[in-house]
């Protein structure tokens, strides 16, 4: 059976899509077979991190019930498949309809399925949250955006689902607030401390997810940091000549 899970904010703009893209190559990367689902319905974007700019087929139709969710599926050179919505004004005002009976029998095969949700509580954002059966919360380290996203967590915990943990995003050296406070804050572990670099921005503008275009920077490490939680697995320390991990395999660690 898949794991779908929700990647969420409180404010707009933190990295959710980012997310989403990055940790869905990575896990692929793993070996994964991964899903990735632009459940933002009125601000879809995810499809034009990989360059999916002009696709037939959307989960807007699969929301009207004009397509199966098989056929908004477009598989990216990475492995990772992308379930798009749609960019265009038309369905601006579509109705967000939960397709969780859909994943389980059309994405039954996935090891993952990652939700990029809306932004706030709206009806789009708690589809996107009723759709999963987890959940990852990203947010800058500064208190406004925490503290909305503390209600996106509360809200999600209210609807039975587990939060995973909190993705820190466009952490910098200037921040006030580390791990731990933001971690005590939030009652949950902080998974992934992404820092505020000119990569993400690059990448896509390039329309290629951090980890493979910088697979070594601090970005991408982070991103693994990530999946390897979601996979339950020790996250080790990379390094440019990878002396450490040769070290630990060395002494089996
Ligand atoms: N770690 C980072 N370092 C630098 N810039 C970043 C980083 N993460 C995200 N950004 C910038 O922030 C912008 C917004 O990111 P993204 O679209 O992933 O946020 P979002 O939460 O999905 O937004 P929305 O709420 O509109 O869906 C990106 O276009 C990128 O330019
Ligand atoms: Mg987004």
């Amino acid at each position: 059976m898949s794991r779908v899970i929700s990647v969420l904010s409180g404010k707009g703009g933190v990295g959710k899509t980012t997310l989403v893209s990055n940790l869905g190559v990575a896990l692929a990367q793993e070996g994964k077979n991964v899903a990735i689902l632009d459940a933002n319905l009125t601000g879809a974007n995810l499809g034009l991190h990989f360059g999916l700019l002009s696709y037939p087929v959307s989960i807007h139709d699969v929301m009207n019930d004009d397509a199966l969710l098989t056929d908004a599926m477009y598989k990216h050179p990475s492995g990772v498949d992308i379930i798009p919505a749609s960019l265009s004004i038309e369905h601006i005002d579509a109705e967000p309809r939960n397709l969780r009976n859909s994943i389980d029998e059309f994405l039954g095969d996935k090891d993952f399925v990652l939700i990029d949700a809306a932004t706030g509580l709206d009806r789009e954002t708690l589809n996107a949250i009723d759709m999963s059966d987890e959940a990852l919360i990203v947010t800058h380290p500064e208190l406004p955006t925490i503290s909305d996203a503390l209600r996106t967590k509360t809200i999600t915990e209210k609807k039975g689902k587990n939060v995973i943990g909190i993705v820190l995003n466009r952490v910098n050296r200037k921040d006030e607030l580390n791990r731990d406070n933001v971690s005590s804050f939030f009652e949950l572990p902080v998974i992934g401390a992404v820092p505020d670099n000119p990569v993400v921005r690059k990448s896509i503008e390039a329309k290629s997810p951090v980890v493979l275009s910088y697979p070594k920077h601090r970005v991408s490490q982070e991103i693994r940091r990530v999946s390897s939680h979601i996979l339950g697995k020790r996250h080790i320390q990379e390094d440019n000549g990878g002396i450490v991990s040769r070290l630990l395999a060395m002494f089996r660690w």
